[in-house]
């Protein structure tokens, strides 16, 4: 654990302060306390804390006016908020006001237990993307030392950005033991079914050109980048998720963005690792907008996520995970008619069909 993860406590009765900072004696952290919404804002500028305790009702600002500044503000947006209150009428004012969601709730008189799960869930939390954000450094550094020796190409891409790709793929390669040969069986379904979806609909030629497609077949393989930011309890559980596992995995998406975002910086916008970041965050999107993370539909859904998202499927279903057995390639293509239309878009649903052997092919090949 962090020695300096840091608790920004905000509440006008100093009693109630120090019941929370009593709580809290065992544990290796550091805690600052604020006696109104104003002061904390600027406890929480300056020092960033790694999660803030928040009293709902105090005269000034309010709980929820907090809430929202810290939101808001994108030195602060990220920080975990915990509301604490003694008013179970709260839980009702969370959902029908407009205002930003805490990341918990606490009910006065605070349960020791309760609090110190809280802060020990976000201990962890705040350990794994210290370790992210190492990993990050690390290959920005990396990159950067290629960049001075590694030759560019104005038609191609350029050896930085083919080994930076290659190294973050490596990365959640690494933290999830299934994705072994999965990354690699996307990028080629990626091809086939971009290659056929040309052929289908000649209209897609001013989008899916040579360099569309080699750049999709390199970032396909960035499309779970952001499960380098998942616990490994969760990332590897045996049984099923539970419904807040099932959220914490969801943000996989938003850790890759994230990822990649940082990594464009470094490359900028007209490199392929902009289509890994659309990749990333929206390949868990549905056609019909029942998916995550922003509930896209249809066209809104950028192509290359739409593509990326049947081969993901058809690879994660015909694999034995340590959760689930291996579906046959007969049941895989049901489920896919099925949900053409729903889960998938039509045309790529109709591009597989049109070679679904050789997606078979890919898979029966390198699978063991
Ligand atoms: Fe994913």
């Amino acid at each position: 654990m962090d020695e300096q993860f840091l608790v920004l406590l905000i509440d006008d009765n100093p009693i109630n302060a120090q019941v929370l900072e009593g709580y809290m004696a065992g544990l290796p952290v550091k805690i600052i306390t604020a006696r109104n919404g104003l002061e904390g804002l600027n406890l929480a500028r300056k020092h960033l804390p790694d999660v803030i305790l928040l009293d709902v009702l105090m005269p000034g600002l309010n709980g929820f006016e907090v809430c929202d500044e810290i939101r808001f503000n994108p030195i602060t947006g990220n920080i975990p908020v915990i509301f604490v209150t003694s008013s179970e009428e709260i839980k009702k004012d969370i959902l029908s006001q407009p205002h930003s969601l805490p990341d918990g709730l606490l009910f006065k008189p605070i349960n020791k237990t309760d609090l110190l799960i809280h802060i020990r869930s976000l201990m962890r939390l705040s350990a794994t993307r210290s370790k992210m954000q190492q990993e990050i450094d690390y290959l920005q550094n990396y990159c950067r030392r290629l960049e001075t020796t590694a030759s560019s190409s104005l038609e191609g891409l350029s050896k930085t950005e083919e080994m930076s790709i290659l190294l973050l793929a490596n990365l959640a390669e690494a933290r999830d033991p299934s994705t072994g040969e999965h990354i690699h069986r996307i990028s080629k379904y990626a091809r086939l079914l971009s290659e056929q979806l040309l052929r289908i609909s000649p209209d897609l030629q001013q989008y899916i050109t040579d360099s569309y497609i080699d750049s999709l077949v390199m970032a396909a393989q960035l499309h779970d980048i952001g499960k380098v930011g998942i616990p490994d309890n969760i990332l590897n559980k045996p049984g099923r998720y539970t419904s807040k596992e099932m959220q914490i995995m969801k943000e996989h998406v938003i850790i890759g963005g994230r990822i990649l975002n940082s990594a464009i910086s470094l490359y900028g916008e007209k490199s392929f690792l902009s289509m890994g970041m659309k990749i990333a965050m929206y390949h868990h999107e549905r056609y019909d907008g029942t998916g995550y993370c922003e509930g896209l539909t249809a066209q809104s859904i950028p192509l290359c996520a739409r593509i990326i998202a049947l081969a993901d499927v058809y690879d994660a279903m015909r694999s034995k995970r340590i959760y689930k057995q291996a579906m046959s390639h007969d049941d895989v293509r049901k489920y896919i008619a099925d949900d053409k239309g729903k889960y998938f878009d039509p045309l790529v649903v109709e591009s597989f069909f049109n070679f679904e052997d050789e997606f078979k092919n890919i898979f029966d090949q390198t699978s063991v």
